[in-house]
């Protein structure tokens, strides 16, 4: 598909330009699994661009197809890793990132693999605007307390929102109204789904 790029060459830094053709904001989401954050803002915000990466190609497969199929032409996919973001992007070129349900990693040995560490955040530092804003979405205490923690402990991050029950915060139920395959998984476990928005300055 047109919208699905497995190495972007030559589109880190062309974004507008080579295949959105406007100005607006771009959007990414990590780790996007089936794109459900990256097609329904979309839907929502047809003067913005957005942009899913995932490391596997038939989940991404299901968002890039209903942006073909209903004929949108601001969003696009990118079959890799978010390791790799700095090759996708330029300094500067992204407006805002989703991190939704990502993979807790529950090991501590796997905690730079957090698609919310240091390691990650030193990343999107690198493609952002600056002061430009990072959600993230999960159902998942112990990764959220922890991320609560490592974005306190990170001088360059100033924490704008975060609740541990998004259900209970009534100005975020609009954005919230978006629910993933996974977020509907762990409701019907009796899950709260955490949010928190972060921005890096
Ligand atoms: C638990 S799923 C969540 C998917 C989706 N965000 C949702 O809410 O339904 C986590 C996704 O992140 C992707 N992922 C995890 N680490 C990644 C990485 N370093 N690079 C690319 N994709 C990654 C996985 O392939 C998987 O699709």
């Amino acid at each position: 598909m047109p919208n699905v790029f497995l190495t972007p060459e030559g589109i880190k830094g062309n974004w507008h330009e080579r295949f959105f053709k406007n100005n607006n904001p771009i959007i990414v989401e990590v780790g996007c699994g089936r794109g459900e954050y990256t097609v329904n803002l979309g839907r929502r915000h047809p003067d913005q661009n957005f942009v899913g990466i995932d490391a596997k190609g038939p989940r991404l497969w299901r968002g890039a197809k209903t942006y073909m199929d209903e004929g949108m032409p601001n969003g696009a996919f990118i079959c890799g890793l978010v390791e790799l973001i700095t090759d996708y992007f330029a300094q500067g070129e992204v407006d805002e990132i989703w991190v939704t349900f990502p993979d807790p990693q529950h090991k501590p040995s796997r905690a730079e693999q957090r698609l919310v560490s240091n390691r990650f955040l030193k990343l999107y530092r690198q493609v952002l605007k600056p002061g430009g804003l990072i959600h993230l979405k999960t159902d998942n205490t112990a990764l959220y307390e922890w991320a609560i923690q490592t974005f306190e402990e990170n001088p360059g991050v100033q924490i704008l929102k975060h609740t541990i029950n998004v259900d209970q915060v009534s100005d975020l139920k609009e954005l919230m109204s978006i629910r993933t395959k996974y977020e509907n998984l762990f409701r019907e476990k009796g899950e709260t789904i955490k949010y928190a928005r972060i921005a890096l300055v």
